[in-house]
């Protein structure tokens, strides 16, 4: 499923940012692009990175 319309990211695109050692939003918009368009994909870019940042914090 597409997260970034704009960008044409998908949400799998945006784990592999993070397994890849993305930790921020900025970090993966930097890598693919994501949200430097309309910024409508914002909200649920945050949503994933914050995920993945907290289950990595807790797995550690
Ligand atoms: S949908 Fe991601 S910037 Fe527009």
């Amino acid at each position: 499923m597409f997260v970034c319309i704009c960008r044409a990211v998908t949400e799998e695109e945006v784990h592999e940012h993070c397994s890849s050692g993305c930790r921020s939003v900025d970090a993966v918009s930097e890598r693919c692009g994501a949200g430097e368009g309309c910024g409508t994909c914002l909200e649920r870019l945050h949503q994933i990175v914050n995920e993945r940042v907290a289950t990595s914090t807790t797995a550690a």
